[in-house]
């Protein structure tokens, strides 16, 4: 079967994880030691921001250059998209240069109507509804540490029902593996995507529990994983989401409830002392360091795949 034109949501690679995934494993493996690639040779990308990266900016960079790729980084602010131009009329533009775009945006409508509009492949670098790269690089980071898989493997996600979360119980859903989730109740996960999640998990035999008390979710959980109260976008909320969020901090307690040898995923960048304490961070159980180096090794399997080969001269 031929591969999604885009990728918007994780839910569009549901069937291929298990296969990028091993790719991604592999081109970790011998990225320092193996061949030069060449699998975006003579390609060019245009990686559209609206939003500020650390990760996803430079493991996107980094990555093509590794698959003999150009990227070209454009901040909204740069180009005439920040000064009212379509989102069509970019997508059109930027599709008679360029082989693919990699779009980050502040709203998941854009996402789609850039990929709509644009003739070559899209990849959602993070948008208000999802960030399906970073979950990618999760499952990575979590099947490096259970060599037997997914199933039966319980993590509890503790924080908000937001963009990584949303990516998280589709992609969990997809492979098979349980998660438990605990938000406040103003702050649960979108119902359409807890709906998607669970016609996967009916397939794959995951199970998906929704709390609102952190101690119970994390309790025996295999992994922990947190991410920000406030996200890009909606910072005018902050007062409120600290108040809502004050009980869901990932901390030495909360991990002492957790199975011995769990470990904790943060997605990065951490907001210390709110959703996760320097201890648990910087401790020996914390894999999000891991989790960032993996957005490389899993972009580069998912360009490789989406982005037909350069045709030869
Ligand atoms: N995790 C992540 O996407 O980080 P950046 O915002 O730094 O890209
Ligand atoms: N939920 C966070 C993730 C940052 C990588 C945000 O959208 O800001």
């Amino acid at each position: 079967m031929a591969p999604p034109k885009d990728l918007l949501s994780i839910s569009d690679i549901a069937d291929r994880l298990p296969s990028l995934l091993e790719e991604a494993e592999l081109l970790k493996q011998t990225r320092r030691t193996g061949p030069k690639l060449a699998s975006l040779s003579g390609q060019n990308f245009a990686m559209i921001f609206e939003k500020a990266s650390t990760r996803t900016r430079t493991s996107f960079e980094v990555g093509i250059h590794d698959l003999g790729g150009q990227a070209i980084y454009l901040s909204k602010s740069d180009i005439q998209l920040g000064r009212g131009e379509t989102i069509g009329d970019t997508a059109r533009v930027l599709s008679r240069y360029c082989d693919g775009i990699i779009y980050r945006a502040f709203r998941h409508a854009d996402m789609v109507e850039l990929a709509r509009t644009a003739s070559v492949p899209v990849i959602n670098a993070l948008d208000d509804l999802e960030h399906p790269c970073q979950i990618v690089a999760d499952l990575l980071t979590m099947k490096e540490r259970w060599p037997t898989g997914f199933h039966g493997k319980r993590l509890a996600w503790i924080g908000d029902g937001n963009n990584v979360l949303h990516s998280l119980l589709l992609g969990a859903a997809a492979v098979g593996l349980d998660l438990t989730v605990a938000t406040p109740p103003a702050y649960a996960a979108n119902p359409a995507i807890v709906s998607a999640a669970e016609t996967l998990a009916a397939r794959s035999g995951s199970h998906l529990r929704f709390l609102q008390e952190p101690s119970e979710a994390a309790e025996g959980a295999d992994a922990l994983y947190t991410d920000v109260w406030v996200s890009m976008g909606e910072e005018a909320e902050t007062a409120a989401r600290t108040r809502a969020f004050a009980g869901y901090q990932i901390n030495a307690a909360l991990l002492r409830t957790a199975a011995s040898a769990a470990f904790v995923l943060h997605d990065l960048p951490a907001h210390r002392g709110q959703e996760i304490t320097d201890e648990v961070l910087d401790g020996p159980q914390s894999a999000a360091w891991d989790q960032a180096e993996n957005r490389l090794h899993a972009q580069k399997a998912i360009m490789m795949r989406l982005f037909p080969h350069a045709p030869s001269v």
